[in-house]
């Protein structure tokens, strides 16, 4: 059994040290998530297809659940997310048929903003209010969703002037990925820039910091963060791992990461926190995309059934020894 101290508990007057939880998780990785992290995010289920599978049908029971079990162990919790073009169900595109008509979406985004952020009020302390709505293509600068083929980008600023409305404490996120990459960190800096102006109640940016141990670098991730900072909000890392695969490598003969994987990962979550520790003062939490390495969506994703190694503890909930060094 683990001798080493607290992780969140070393980093308390700093950041909050987050992790996003499932069922199976919550009860493989229980200790864990109770000894080492003060917040949590649901992976899945508070997106929309998981709590409003139809118009008139909101499913709150294992959203409910977690809310339950962070206040229960005294976990922060954070929400995730609102608005986004994936895992949102079809019905709120479609009327009649065919594509919905301006008004009817942005009611019905509403409605469902209003009843999310409305019951979990008070109970969760940031949302990623809206979630990759910038374009990866360089000549492009939104992404090109049903959000924005039906209400072009204004549906960006009133999700937050709702999200604002129902809950006046929460810190409100745009989230994205691919956050440190030169040509997208400047259009998601342009995006927060623009709705600051009008004076839309955005309180920071998420950096999903869905990372690997070859990219991004880190001198791209400070000026990710610099830049994000400046102006003058918050900035959270919202859904770290580390894949022991570059992006386009597509092995799949590995069952365990090579010791030179897992140097090189030691030596990336080193600097990671060297840099998270510099920038302390604009971090308010470093959220992992999960707790131990015996699951991670990255187990099917971007290859299916592949094994990945991404987090500092291990599949057998066992913390990896640059843990120690990092605290
Ligand atoms: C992922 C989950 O981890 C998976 O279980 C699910 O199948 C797909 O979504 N960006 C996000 C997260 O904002 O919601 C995604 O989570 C990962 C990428």
């Amino acid at each position: 059994t683990e001798q080493i101290p607290s992780f969140y508990q070393q980093f308390e007057k700093d950041f909050k040290i987050g992790a996003a939880i499932n069922q199976r998780t919550m009860r493989s990785s229980e200790h864990v998530i109770k000894k080492h992290f003060n917040s949590l995010t649901a992976e899945n289920e508070m997106k929309f297809e998981s709590l409003h599978p139809s118009e008139n049908e909101y499913n709150f029971e294992i959203s409910d659940k977690m809310v339950a079990f962070a206040e229960e162990h005294q976990k922060a919790m954070r929400g995730h997310t609102l608005v986004w073009h994936n895992q949102t169900s079809d019905w709120i595109f479609e009327q009649n048929g065919g594509l919905v008509d301006a008004d009817t979406l942005l009611k019905r985004m509403k409605e469902h903003i209003d009843t999310v952020v409305g019951r979990y009020k008070g109970k969760i302390y940031s949302w990623d209010v809206v979630n990759e709505v910038i374009a990866d293509e360089e000549d492009k600068f939104y992404r090109d969703s049903k959000w924005y083929q039906v209400l072009g980008a204004s549906f960006i600023e009133k999700a937050f002037e709702y999200a604002h409305l129902k809950d006046p404490d929460a810190t409100l996120l745009y989230n994205d990925y691919n956050e440190s990459n030169p040509a997208k960190r400047d259009k998601i800096y342009q995006l927060v820039k623009q709705l600051k102006e009008k004076d839309v109640p955005v309180h920071g940016v998420g950096m999903q910091a869905h990372w690997n141990i070859y990219d991004p670098s880190l001198d791209n991730i400070r000026k990710a963060i610099e830049k994000y900072a400046s102006l003058g909000v918050e900035v959270q890392i919202t859904e770290m791992d580390v894949s022991m695969f570059a992006f386009d490598d597509k092995r799949t003969d590995l069952t365990e990461p090579t010791d030179e994987m897992k140097a090189l990962q030691t030596e990336r979550y080193l600097k990671f926190f060297d840099v998270f520790k510099e920038y302390k003062d604009h971090i308010g939490a470093i959220t992992f995309w999960g707790v131990a390495d015996d699951y991670t969506w990255l187990h099917d994703f971007p290859v299916k059934g592949r094994k990945n190694w991404p987090f500092l503890f291990d599949k057998n909930q066992q913390p990896k020894q640059v843990l120690q060094k990092i605290l």
